[in-house]
Order: structure tokens, then sequence, then C-alpha cells
């Protein structure tokens, strides 16, 4: 009953040419459509381009990032309304680059959520633990709390637009994926936090992203968990046929 979502996170990758071969290759892959629904998301410079070329398409566009305020002076920042425009329906926030480089916090993502949801783009929120963290036993009480902090004041109603990204941070980039063991795990951990905060009928059915290291040759196994709807995918988003894979899991 829950519809898988893939997404690219492009990161700071393709330059405008880029972009536009990227996805004029995964749109020609795709033909006549996907099983699941398909998002990517390029950096700023791209986004209207590809927003573009991917309208009325299977693909849908999403930002990396997006700050909490409306306009005024917050240089380099870009607001919601401005994704918006340019045919964004999906934002990540909380990205743990986000976290570890730019000073994002749950407080912050928290903002950032709200005002994705207030100008009808729906956010996909990220969350998970170090190695340290891991390591320590601390991975599940980490984590739920920043479900529980990111989540703050959203009402049950607003979780329809809201997708969870279960990212470990050591699985990220590293090619070091979560066994599907483990990820499922945390994801029906995540799941009974959603329970708690929003009733069983809402939990059930908010999809819950698995991201780091997701490839063509583990996302068939990562997929058949019962809790992971749908994988937000990095460096093997960046190539047509390996993201073409990907959204065909099987
Ligand atoms: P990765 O990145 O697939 O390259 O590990 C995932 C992410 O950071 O979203």
């Amino acid at each position: 009953m829950r519809t898988p979502i893939i997404a690219g996170n492009w990161k700071m990758y393709k330059t405008l040419g880029e972009a536009r071969e990227l996805v004029a290759g995964l749109l020609a892959g795709l033909g006549e459509g996907a099983a699941c629904e398909v998002v990517v998301c390029p950096p700023y410079t791209a986004l209207a381009s590809v927003g573009e070329q991917v309208a009325n398409t299977p693909i849908s566009l999403g930002a990396q990032d997006v700050f909490f305020e409306a306009q005024g002076a917050f240089t380099g920042a870009i607001a919601p309304q401005m994704l918006c425009d340019v045919g964004c329906r999906y934002v990540i926030v909380g990205h743990s680059e986000r976290r570890q480089y730019f000073g994002d916090t749950d407080a912050t993502v928290n903002r950032k959520l709200h005002a994705a949801l207030a100008n009808g783009l729906r956010p996909i929120m990220c969350v998970g633990e170090s190695k340290p963290q891991r390591d320590a036993g601390e991975a599940e009480a980490i984590v739920t709390a920043q479900v529980r902090a990111g989540l703050a004041d959203v009402t049950a109603a607003q979780m329809a637009e809201v997708v969870i990204a279960y990212e470990p941070i050591w699985a990220i980039g590293t090619g070091d994926t979560a066994t599907s063991a483990d990820a499922q795990a945390m994801h029906a951990a995540i799941r009974a936090t959603l329970v708690e905060i929003f009733g069983a009928e809402t939990a059930q059915t908010v999809r819950i992203q698995y991201g780091g290291s997701v490839k063509p040759d583990n996302v068939d196994e990562l997929m058949a968990q019962p809790d992971i709807d749908g994988a937000l995918v990095g460096g093997a988003a960046l190539k047509a046929d390996s993201f073409l894979r990907i959204i065909q899991f099987q």
C-alpha cells in the first residue's frame, strides 16, 4: 500500500550540460514509466533546466536543501517558494552532510520541514547515526530522537507528505552498506516511533527510504525488507544505467 520512492541525491555534482544528459538518459530508459516514484535532486543551478526537462514525465524534481525563511537578507539561501517556482515537488532536509558541514541541527531541520510543508513541498527528512554511535549501541536511540525532534509539531495529516530517509552516516559514500537485516531493524524502530507519535494508521502509510551505498547489486535485497519503502541514492544515481537498474529493483 506504500508506493516505493527512489530518489537520486546528486550532491555537488553535474554541470548544467551533464545534468541534462543524465536526465535524458533516465527518460529514455524509463520509457512509459516506473513501478515506483522516481525523484532526482540536482544542485540548485540545474533545477530550473531539469525542471523543464522532467515536466509531464515519470520523474519528479527535488532539491537538496531549503532555507526556512520566505525571503529576505539571507545571502546564499534559497526559499521554499523559489523551489516550487522551478518545479520542485520534493526537498531533502537534514542530510548528514548538511548537518556536518553546514550546521543543520534537529531544530533547524524541523523549521525547514515545516517551511517545506507550508509551501506544498514534500520533505525527505534524513536521519542516521555515526559509526561511534553505532559501536556504542546508541544507534536506535539517536535515530529515533532525530525522528521525534525533526517531526516536532507535525500533524498526522501532514505526514502524508513526509518521507523519512534512514541513512547511517558510516554507510554514505563508503561502499559499506548496512546489512538488509540491520536496515530493516532500524526502519521498524522508526515506524514504531511514528506509531507512538501519530498512531498506527498514519505510521503504516509513511514511506521510509534507506540510504547509504545503495547500488544495483544490493537494492533488491534492501527493497525486499517489509519496512524499506525506497532508497535515497548518492553515487549510484550519477550514471543513468546504474540509477535505472536501482529504479527497476526486483
Ligand atoms: P551514497 O549517498 O549512495 O553515495 O552512499 C547516499 C546519500 O548521501 O544520500
